[in-house]
């Protein structure tokens, strides 16, 4: 049995694997035949922070596989009044075929995992988003950009920023992050990524400069400058990410056609314009959808790793 918490317990071959699946179940749905292949499981959603996209693609897709999503917020489980989360994992997986969680601490679903007898996959924790980057990257081949690909990270070092240095350094694609001063990724994930990169041939480099980051980039990417969790530092961090946002004239500095990708939700005038946001919306609301394609992808999955 496997479980989905970061992207560095995964190989490129069964990334690319998970991946295809999704691929395939996105076309099968769009040509009406599709297959029930979770008929009668369930998966348990756990919620502590805010979702749209999380949310919405995991219970469409349970359903579309012909399962069903229970939605549990904490503020509705006993887990959000105290229960123990060893307690709480060996119940929920006694009656789940699959748990998803969207949490603040890493730690956190990994107890849950430890505890847990089926598959659980990370749906955002304050370190890692990692079935964001699946959508990201199904993105990025549909799009016929993933190959050689030069991706450039601009903003904040967050839970997206490492998920991008596992993608990068699994499938061994160029990754330049700028950040500002004091708001760099976590030292041991960057140490991770660059020791995976030595193998797979990716070129990792760090900076606080933005604009170097995007020279010749050929993907431009970014996230809100205040995660979930983060409310209280807003202002601070408003003035600290000053000349980080991906506007028209950063965009210039990339390769011509360059695209643009963002996880949303966008928060237009902060990290990214108006006009670079819509004049990429193709892409970026594919990426959207493609949340629900590749994580239905990964539930057949991690449904077959148990069947082995
Ligand atoms: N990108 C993403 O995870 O969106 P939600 O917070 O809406 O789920
Ligand atoms: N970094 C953001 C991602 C939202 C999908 C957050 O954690 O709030």
């Amino acid at each position: 049995m496997r479980h989905f918490l970061t992207l560095k317990d995964f190989t490129k071959e069964e990334i690319l694997e998970i991946i295809e699946l999704g691929l395939e179940i996105k076309k099968d749905l769009k040509s009406g035949t599709h297959k029930q292949q979770l008929k009668s499981k369930t998966l348990a959603m756990i919620f502590e922070k805010s979702s749209t996209r999380t949310r919405v693609s995991f219970e469409t897709g349970m359903f579309q596989l012909g399962g069903h999503a229970l939605f549990l917020s904490n503020r509705d489980i006993h887990l959000g009044r105290g229960e123990p989360i060893k307690d709480t994992a060996r119940v929920i997986s006694s009656m789940c075929d699959m748990v998803m969680i969207r949490t603040f601490e890493h730690s956190m679903i990994e107890e849950f995992a430890s505890f847990s007898k089926v598959p659980v996959i990370n749906g955002l924790t304050d370190s890692y988003h990692p079935v964001q980057l699946l959508a990201d990257y199904m993105t990025m081949v549909e799009y016929g950009i993933a190959e050689g690909a030069k991706v450039a990270y601009v903003g904040d070092g967050n839970n997206m920023t490492h998920s991008w240095l596992m993608l990068a350094s699994k499938m061994g694609f160029d990754l330049r992050i700028a950040t500002p001063k004091g708001y760099e990724v976590d030292s041991k994930v960057l140490e991770d990524a660059l020791k995976l990169a030595k193998e797979s041939g990716a070129n990792i480099t760090v900076s606080n400069d933005p604009k170097e980051a995007i020279r010749g980039a050929t993907i431009v990417t970014t996230d809100t400058w205040a995660s979930m969790g983060q409310e209280d530092e807003k202002e601070q961090r408003v003035k600290a990410f000053e000349g980080y946002i991906v506007d028209d004239l950063k965009m210039c500095l990339a390769k011509k056609g360059a695209k643009f990708l963002h996880c949303l939700p966008a928060y237009r005038g902060q990290e990214v314009s108006e006009s670079v946001l819509e004049g990429h919306a193709d892409i970026v609301f594919t990426e959207a959808e493609n949340r629900l394609h590749a994580q239905k992808g990964l539930m057949v999955w991690l449904d077959q790793q148990r069947e082995k």
